[in-house]
C-alpha cells in the first residue's frame, strides 16, 4: 500500500485520536482553547505507561537517581535566579492589520514587489492618516491587490472611504517582514516572555506576581541540598521529576507538539568539577580519546564523558519503548545554537510526518543554576566530598523531555495501514496501532466467541478478571469477532485472547482451558493455557 502524503497521514492521525479517545481539544464545547489539550481514556492511559516506564528506568532501575515532586507555583524569585524573568522569551511580531501574532524566526522569507504608502486621506477631504505602511505581493501580480490590502489598514484607522497617498514600489528578496497570509507589514520584533503570570494571595500585585514553571528543572535545583540531606546519596547523583510546565508559547502548532501546557520528565544529574576529578583520579577522560565504554561510569569521567553517557542511555530507553533507532536523530547543537548556560547541548530528535523535530534536550549545563540559585538565596549550594575532600558546587547533566511530545511521536510512530482478512477471509484495509507492548494502552483483550452462550461468556470473564490485577484488560463481546480485532487493533492492543468451544472442553479434553492468544502485529494466533498467560503475557509488556 502506498505511504500517505505528510500531511493527509498527519490529520488521519489528528482524526484517530479524536474518534478513538486519544487527544480531544481541550474546552471543546466552547469551541476549544488553542494550545490546551485533553487526553481521552487510551492516551491517559498511554501517557501514564510513558511516565511509568521513564519513572523506573530512572530510579527503580539505578542506584543513583531520587525522584522528586515539587510544587507548579514557586517563589518568583527562583525565575530571576534562572534568568527566566530576563531571558525566557522569543520574538513575536504582529500583523498591522489583522493583528494575528507571529513568532519572528517562524516567518518563511519572501520575495516579490513591496508597495510603499506614507498614509491616507478621505477621498472627499476628510480624515487623513499619516501612518506609513507597505504590501508585499507576488512580482507579476495585479497592484490593485495591494492596494486593497493597503486601504483596509488605512479603513481600520477611521479613514472610511481612503485615498493612497505616496505610492511607490520596490523589488525585496528574501524578506520577513511581511504577513505571509495577506502580505501587509508586520510589527518590528519584539521580546515576548513566555511565562504564564499569575497572583498569590487576595491582592493583585506586583508583590504577589507569581509564574506557572516553564520547566520542572528548577525545583530540582533549588531542593538540591534537602534532597540529597535525606536521600544519603553521593556525587555523581541525580534528581528526577514528572511534571507540569506552562509556556504561553506565541504559535503553538503542529497538533500537541507545541502547547501552552505540557509535562515534562527532566533529570539533573550531578557530577564532580573537572579540577576534582583530575585530583581523585589524576587525570580526566577525553571524548576524543578512545574509550573501553561510555556506558559503564568510571571515575575519571569528566562532564563530556557523564554527557556522552546520558545521551546513550536515553536513546537506548526510547529504543525500550518501540522508537527505533532509525526514527531518531542526534543532534549536536553548534556553538552559536547554545543556551548561555549550556557547554554542550544534544538534542534527540525525532521524524514527525511534519518533520523531523525536537523530543528531548541533554545539556551540560555546568554549575550555572547552582550558583545562581546561591547567590540569589543567600543559601550555600557547595557539598563536601569526603573521598575528594573538597568543597565544591556540582556540575550538572540534564537530560530534559517532554511526555506529550513523546506521546505524538509514539502514536505517529505506530499508525499504520495495512491488509487483514475479514471474518470470511475476504482481504480488507485496516488501520493498526503497532505502539511497544510496554507503552500500549490496553495490554490485552479478551473476547468470548459468541455473546449468546452463557458458558462461554462466563469463562471469558474468568479469564478478564485472571488477569486484571496484572495489566490493563479490556472486554468486548460486542459484534463479529473480525471488528472486535479491528478495533483493538485501532486501539493499539498487542494482544487478543478469544474463548472458544475448544476452552470448554467441546472438542476434547486435551484443549480444554486453553484459548487463543492473537498477535496483533502478525495476526498470527496461538494456543495457550489459561494457566500460562500471566507469566507469558508479563514477559512481553514489562
Ligand atoms: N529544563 C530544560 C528545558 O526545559 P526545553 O528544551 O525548553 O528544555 C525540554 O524543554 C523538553 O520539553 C523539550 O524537548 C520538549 O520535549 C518539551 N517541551 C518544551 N516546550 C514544549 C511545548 N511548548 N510543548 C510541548 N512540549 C514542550
Amino acid at each position: 500500500m502506498a505511504e500517505p502524503k505528510t500531511s493527509e497521514l498527519m490529520e488521519k492521525i489528528v482524526s484517530l485520536c479524536k474518534r478513538r479517545g486519544f487527544i480531544f481539544q481541550s474546552s471543546e464545547i466552547y469551541g476549544g482553547l488553542n494550545g490546551f489539550w485533553d487526553y481521552g481514556p487510551l492516551g491517559a492511559e498511554l501517557k501514564r505507561n510513558i511516565k511509568e516506564c521513564w519513572w523506573r528506568s530512572m530510579t527503580q532501575l539505578r542506584d543513583d537517581v531520587v525522584g522528586l515532586d515539587a510544587s507548579i507555583i514557586m517563589h518568583p524569585k527562583i525565575w530571576e535566579a534562572s534568568g527566566h524573568t530576563s531571558t525566557f522569551s522569543d520574538l513575536m511580531v504582529d500583523c498591522l492589520l489583522t493583528k494575528k501574532r507571529f513568532r519572528a524566526d517562524q516567518i518563511e522569507p519572501q520575495s516579490g514587489t513591496a508597495f510603499f504608502y506614507t498614509g491616507a486621506s478621505e477621498a472627499n477631504g476628510g480624515k487623513e492618516s499619516k501612518d506609513a505602511f507597505s504590501v508585499l505581493i507576488a512580482t507579476g501580480k495585479h497592484p490593485e491587490y495591494a492596494r486593497k490590502v493597503a486601504r483596509q489598514f488605512y479603513q481600520e484607522r477611521g479613514v472610511e472611504n481612503p485615498a493612497l497617498l505616496g505610492e511607490r514600489t520596490e523589488e525585496v528578496k528574501d524578506t520577513t517582514r511581511y504577513n505571509p497570509d495577506n502580505g501587509g507589514l508586520l510589527t518590528e520584533p519584539r521580546p515576548f516572555n513566555l511565562m504564564l503570570k499569575t497572583y498569590v494571595g487576595p491582592v493583585e500585585s506586583a508583590d504577589n506576581l507569581s509564574y506557572l514553571r516553564p520547566e520542572t528543572a528548577q525545583a530540582i535545583f533549588v531542593q538540591f541540598k534537602t534532597t540529597l540531606e535525606v536521600s544519603r546519596q553521593r556525587v555523581p547523583f541525580g534528581i528526577c521529576q514528572i511534571g507540569k510546565a506552562f509556556r504561553n508559547e506565541i504559535n503553538p502548532r503542529n497538533f500537541t507538539f507545541r502547547s501552552r501546557e505540557f509535562e515534562q520528565m527532566e533529570l539533573e544529574f550531578f557530577i564532580r568539577p573537572e579540577e576534582v576529578v583530575q585530583k581523585l583520579a589524576g587525570s580526566v577522560a577525553s571524548l576524543s580519546a578512545p574509550q573501553p565504554s561510555t556506558l559503564n561510569p568510571q571515575p575519571n569521567w569528566g562532564w563530556e564523558l557523564w554527557h556522552k553517557y546520558w545521551v546513550e542511555e536515553r536513546i537506548k530507553w526510547y529504543e525500550s519503548i518501540g522508537l527505533g533507532r532509525d526514527t531518531l536523530v542526534e543532534y549536536w547543537q553548534k556553538k552559536e545554537e547554545l543556551a548561555h548556560y549550556a557547554k554542550a547541548t544534544v538534542d534527540i530528535l525525532f521524524k514527525f510526518p511534519f518533520g523531523t523535530q525536537e523530543l528531548e534536550g541533554i545539556a551540560a549545563r555546568g554549575d550555572f543554576d547552582l550558583t545562581q540559585h546561591q547567590k540569589f538565596s543567600g543559601k550555600s549550594m557547595e557539598y563536601f566530598d569526603e573521598e575528594a575532600k573538597a568543597k565544591y558546587v556540582p556540575h550538572v547533566i540534564e537530560p530534559s523531555a517532554g511526555v506529550d511530545r513523546l506521546a505524538l511521536a509514539l502514536i505517529c510512530n505506530a499508525y499504520c495501514e495495512d491488509q487483514a482478512p475479514d471474518e470470511k477471509g475476504k482481504m480488507e484495509s485496516r488501520v493498526v496501532m503497532k505502539f511497544h507492548p510496554r507503552i500500549a494502552p490496553i495490554k490485552v483483550a479478551i473476547f468470548p466467541l459468541l455473546k449468546n452462550k452463557p458458558e462461554l461468556v462466563k469463562k471469558a470473564k474468568a479469564v478478564r478478571d485472571l488477569l486484571r490485577p496484572h495489566m490493563s484488560v479490556f472486554y468486548d463481546e460486542a459484534g463479529a469477532i473480525g471488528r472486535r480485532y479491528r478495533r483493538q487493533d485501532e486501539a493499539g492492543t498487542p494482544f487478543g485472547v478469544t474463548i472458544d468451544f475448544e476452552t470448554l472442553g467441546e472438542q476434547g479434553p486435551e484443549l480444554q482451558d486453553t484459548v487463543t492468544l492473537r498477535d496483533r502485529d502478525t495476526m498470527k494466533q496461538e494456543r495457550v493455557k489459561i494457566s500460562e498467560l500471566v507469566p507469558m503475557l508479563l514477559e512481553k509488556i514489562r
